[in-house]
């Protein structure tokens, strides 16, 4: 149980983080809800997690590749809740597109918001969980990240770069009592792969159907409560990259 555990989600306006959001709550912590944009649906998964679960919820708007946005994010999250003892690194983009023409833009935006996002939050909670003495950190890669796919090569770095991120931190925090692990999803039905449901990829799924959010949610909050798994790779993708 995680109960007086203060978790931080980002991009938990939908899909995953929802899902994620959803589950630490139900397990007891209170829940700082980062999203980019949409208030109103922020705003609706905090109400959940307070009514149906009795927990602390509430959302805050920022920009996870900002530094310094998410300096005062951590700093507001402090004085609200006291400290963080779960970081959740959920909030990412896909810009798809062949290597030959993709536009820089593209290949920045998503390093930006996806393996720098993470790394933003990790640096600014860091100080934290060392003062806590402990503290949990749950990275959101992908498969693509393990397995690269074509057509994705600046989506397939950044969570190749959250692999990186996760070890890195999980070597440097160890000592501190700080675990820091990765759930590598495959296919999982949310937003950002409605357009993917007849593609051949999802076909090659060896369980033979895409994923829900909260089949990621049930590997995240075990990560988040597994006190001796530090520096791991979780793959909740029906096989697909064994
Ligand atoms: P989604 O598109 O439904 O949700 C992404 C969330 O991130 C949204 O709430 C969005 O507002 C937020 N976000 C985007 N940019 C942000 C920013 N700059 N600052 C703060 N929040 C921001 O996507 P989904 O499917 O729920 O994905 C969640 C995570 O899981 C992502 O990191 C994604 O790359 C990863 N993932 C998803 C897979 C899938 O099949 N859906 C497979 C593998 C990984």
């Amino acid at each position: 149980m995680l109960n007086g555990k203060i978790a931080l989600v980002t991009g938990g306006s939908r899909g995953i983080g929802k899902a994620v959001a959803e589950k630490l709550a139900s397990l007891g912590a209170d829940v700082a809800l980062v999203y980019a944009g949409n208030r109103d649906a922020a705003e609706a998964v905090c109400r959940t997690c307070a009514e149906t679960y009795g927990v602390r919820a509430r959302a805050y708007c920022c920009d996870v590749a900002d530094f310094t946005q998410v300096k005062q994010t951590v700093t507001q999250v402090k004085a609200d809740f006291g400290t963080v003892n779960i970081l959740v690194n959920n909030a990412g983009i896909t810009r798809d597109g062949l290597v030959a023409t993709m536009q820089e833009r593209d290949f920045d935006d998503v390093i930006a918001v996806n393996l720098k996002g993470a790394f933003n939050m990790i640096r600014h909670c860091t100080g934290l969980f060392i003062r806590n003495r402990g503290g949990s950190i749950v990275n959101i890669s992908s498969v693509t990240g393990v397995m690269g796919n074509a057509g994705q090569a600046n989506y397939a770095a950044s969570k190749a770069g959250v692999i990186g991120l996760t070890k890195s931190v999980a070597r440097e925090l160890a000592a501190r009592g700080v675990t820091c692990n990765a759930v590598a999803p495959g296919f999982i039905d949310t937003d950002m792969t409605k357009t993917l449901h007849d593609s051949p990829l999802a076909a090659t799924i060896p369980l033979g159907r895409m994923g829900t959010p909260e089949e990621v949610a049930e590997a995240v909050a075990f990560l988040a409560q597994a006190g001796y798994i530090t520096g791991a790779v979780l793959h909740v993708d029906g096989g697909i990259a064994m």
